[in-house]
């Protein structure tokens, strides 16, 4: 059987940024974000071919890419046949804008359709969550809160919808500082900032603290509250990667040359608010009357500027045997 998925990145709100367990990829703090419209991946599963490959953007995946891929189709079926697996992002990956969410989130509902699987909107939060953590919450669409959950095996660990996409008619503006990859991998750094960094007890402390004010927010569509627990999770994030042993330092002098345009832009009344990831590159959240200010006062600093909206739930596109 061979299916066709697409799913969005999503954006984090409140962080996740640190695991209570690694192969199982469990957070230690709940987060919540928004899936994103305007950015996708598009997946295709082959399941029975003759051997396992697996292309990214039309040429064959890095031994790694390939081997993290192959593993998660694993855990579906640890006998699985051969498999063939086609995936294309129409932004750039591994940059911190989330592709690793979007990428297993396509997967997960690609694989499991292909290897004859229905699974519940739950069960495919559950199973994208082994790929990358983060891609549990692009399975459901619009405003979504990822429960950390207690159980050992990570069944109680999936996302949830809080609004869907319509709810709230906010735009997130991608300001692209640096397309290239990352230098440390979000794994690696949430690792090494959790063994390491004194901060880290705090960002743990205050973060399910920070999901209730952001759950707050959304359902109130309250956007100065939302911007304050978003830009707090941020920084407590920052906080335990730059006082980490060696520090990670993802910003860019251009990065921090946007953070500060969005301070000075509130002075000047426009309600805008912003994030960073494991990258260099900013998502700075507006009300939609005044994106164009924000665009116009982002520009010069970014290489790339892009405006999306609160987007939908991953979508099965098609299947034939
Ligand atoms: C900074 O989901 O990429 O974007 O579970 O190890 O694959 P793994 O990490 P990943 O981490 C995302 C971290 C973050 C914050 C967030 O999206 O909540």
């Amino acid at each position: 059987m061979k299916c066709l998925a697409m799913a969005h990145p999503n954006i984090a709100v409140v962080k996740y940024w640190g695991k209570r367990d690694l192969p199982l990829n469990l957070p230690s703090t709940c987060s919540v974000s928004v899936t994103l419209s305007g950015f996708r991946t598009i997946t295709s599963v082959h399941w029975g071919t003759s051997r396992d490959r697996v292309l990214m953007g039309g040429r064959p995946a890095s031994r790694s890419v390939a081997h993290r891929v192959l593993g998660f189709l694993d855990l579906l079926d640890p006998h699985r046949p051969p498999c063939h697996v086609e995936s294309e992002n129409n932004f750039p990956t591994s940059a911190g804008l989330a592709s690793s969410s979007s990428a297993f989130a396509a997967l997960a509902l690609a694989a499991s359709r292909a290897s004859g699987r229905n699974l519940s909107v739950r069960e495919l939060s559950v199973l994208a969550r082994r790929g990358s953590g983060s891609a549990c919450r692009s399975i459901p669409g619009g405003f979504v809160y990822w429960r950390k959950g207690s159980l050992p095996d990570g069944s109680d660990s999936h996302a949830v919808q809080i609004a869907p996409e319509d709810h709230w008619d906010l735009r997130v503006v991608v300001a692209v500082v640096d397309p290239g990859p990352k230098s440390i991998a979000s794994t690696a750094g949430m690792l090494h900032s959790a063994a390491t960094s004194p901060c880290f007890p705090v960002f743990l402390e205050k973060s399910g603290q920070l999901a209730t004010m952001a759950r707050e927010a959304i359902a109130t569509r309250n956007h100065v509250q939302l911007f304050h627990a978003m830009e707090e999770s941020t920084l407590l994030m920052q906080a335990t990667m730059t006082t980490a042993l060696p520090p990670i330092f993802y910003s860019k002098p251009a990065s921090l040359a946007i953070i500060r345009q969005v301070y000075e832009m509130r002075r000047d009344g426009i309600p805008c608010g912003w994030t960073m990831d494991a990258g260099p590159n900013v998502k700075i959240f507006c009300l939609p009357r005044v994106l164009e200010g924000v665009v116009a006062r982002i520009r010069p600093h970014a290489v790339d500027v892009h405006a999306l909206s609160p987007g939908g739930a991953a979508r099965l596109l098609e299947c034939s045997p």
